[in-house]
């Protein structure tokens, strides 16, 4: 098919990398959104005339393609109406809990359902658009689940790839879904599949024989048109060089000493920096820890826990249902242990700049990570790649992907308020000796597959893909 289009790689993810920001006058212009794919990401996407198409969040209508800081991107927009049935809804109200174990209740409406679907069709339309002959096209994530597809009928040529950053759900949770079968479809236009976990990537694969009849071998799913398609694991990471680099730097260390001193000096900080997701367990690890001060086992006047919760999708009933019980827990906790100056919880509903999760990791003697469910869990990374001192101690999800890299934590299955007790006062009594060389193994871990060992990865089995059709 012909094509004017130009760039060679082009990333196709809900969000782009920048959002849109406003001087006191009113001017809008564009603030680059630090995530950890963007930095993996970046240099190929320079090296290889590279493009980025995403939602700039908001409902701002004509935006022109830009070039940001030399990358190319292109915004799509979504209406009001969209934000509410695709983005709010179908994406973040039936396919997030659903892939997530069912920690809520997913809910199925035909109108979010038609709504994602529109808005996959602008995405892959805006894709084909823009990838020159033969190019590289990797999607992102659950909102984009039918892209693949719909870019390959567009345009034959490209080779596409996508990847998954959240659990992919064992076969009978996925089998609710009333569109189970145009999802698999919508994937299977990919050559390639990336999952967090192996055990994401076999659940598909099953999937697609039970319910779409492929004949499948291991990772390979042969389709009848000849094609075939492999579907595997790729573990995602963070850039590991680049948060130790700023954990080591001198603002960072003073401002993480000013914090501990601001909070009393106390000899012992727990932290939890999520997003106010119900997903989490930020719930049940402040229980856990209020029962811990409650029954005597910590001595407030000692210990503090931390905890940061980034607003999250604050129109969709389930958050505003979380945020109100977390708000009431720790109002409670406090209410009931706390002395003046001495709260046992310090919670902040805010976000942070990374120089601020740096400082918050390095103050911290033990964080505590322990989600329902979770695709990896990149805090928990990030905190262990902080500690280049060999010091603290990570609590871990068994329910987390990261558990299954961050062997050295003390795991612990979050739905067992007793079992997070225990592994949260083992954290707390570890002898230097056994913290150092927990973390040290976990370093290794983080520093050797970081995100750009991820990215590539990932994109030359994607090249290695042979030609289809
Ligand atoms: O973990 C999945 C994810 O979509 C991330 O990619 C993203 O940073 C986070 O959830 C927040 O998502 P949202 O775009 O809904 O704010």
């Amino acid at each position: 098919m012909a094509t004017n289009g130009s760039a060679d790689l082009v990333i196709v993810a809900n969000r782009l990398p920048v959002d849109r920001a406003y001087d006191d006058d009113g001017t809008p212009s564009w603030r680059r959104s630090p995530g950890g794919l963007v930095s993996a990401l970046e240099p190929v996407l320079r090296n290889n005339d590279g493009a980025w198409i995403g939602w700039p969040g908001g409902t701002e209508t004509g935006l022109e393609s830009f070039t940001e800081d030399g990358l190319r991107l292109i915004p799509v927009a979504l209406s009001e109406d969209e934000i509410e049935n695709f983005y709010e809804g179908f994406s973040n109200a039936t396919l997030w809990p659903l892939y997530h174990d069912l920690v809520a209740k997913p809910e199925f409406h035909r109108e979010w359902w038609d709504a994602y679907v529109v808005v996959n069709q602008r995405f892959a339309a805006a894709a084909a658009e823009v990838a020159a002959e033969g190019a590289t096209v990797w999607v992102q994530d659950y909102q984009l689940q039918l892209v693949p597809q719909l870019l390959r009928e567009l345009r034959p040529d490209l080779r596409i790839g996508f990847y998954l950053h959240i659990p992919f759900p064992p076969t009978e949770l996925f089998s609710q879904l009333p569109w189970r079968r145009q999802i698999l479809e919508g994937l299977l236009g990919a050559d390639l599949i990336g999952f967090q976990l192996a055990g994401g990537a076999a659940n598909f694969v099953r999937l697609v024989r039970q319910r779409v009849g492929h004949r499948t071998n291991r990772g390979l799913i042969d389709l009848p048109d000849g094609r075939r398609v492999r579907a595997s694991n790729f573990p995602i990471s963070i850039d590991s060089k680049g948060f130790e680099e700023l954990a080591r730097s001198e603002s960072v260390e003073l401002r993480a000493a000013e914090i501990r001193a601001a909070l009393g000096n106390p000899e012992r900080v727990f932290l939890g920096i999520d997003r106010l997701d119900y997903t989490k367990g930020i719930h049940a690890r402040l229980r856990a820890f209020g029962e811990l001060v409650a029954d005597g086992t910590l001595d407030a006047r000692r210990t503090v826990f931390v905890q940061v919760a980034t607003p999250s999708r604050e129109r969709v009933e389930q958050y505003r249902l979380l945020r109100d019980e977390i708000d009431r827990l720790v109002g409670r906790i406090n209410g009931d242990l706390g002395r003046i100056g001495r709260p046992p919880i310090h919670y902040m509903h805010s976000s942070h700049p990374r120089e601020e999760m740096a400082a918050l990791y390095r103050m911290a003697d033990i964080m505590v990570v322990t989600p329902f469910r979770d695709g990896m869990n990149l805090v928990a990374k990030e905190y262990v790649a902080c500690r280049y001192d060999d010091d603290g101690a990570l609590v871990l999800s068994e329910f987390a992907g990261a558990a299954q890299e961050l062997r050295q934590a003390w795991l612990v299955n979050p739905y067992d308020i007793n079992g997070v007790k225990s592994a949260l006062m083992l954290a707390h009594d570890a002898e230097p000796r056994e913290r150092t060389r927990r973390i040290r193994a976990m370093r290794k871990q983080v520093s050797e597959h970081d995100v750009s060992h991820w990215a590539q990865t990932f994109l030359s089995e994607l090249a290695d893909r042979p030609r289809q059709g």
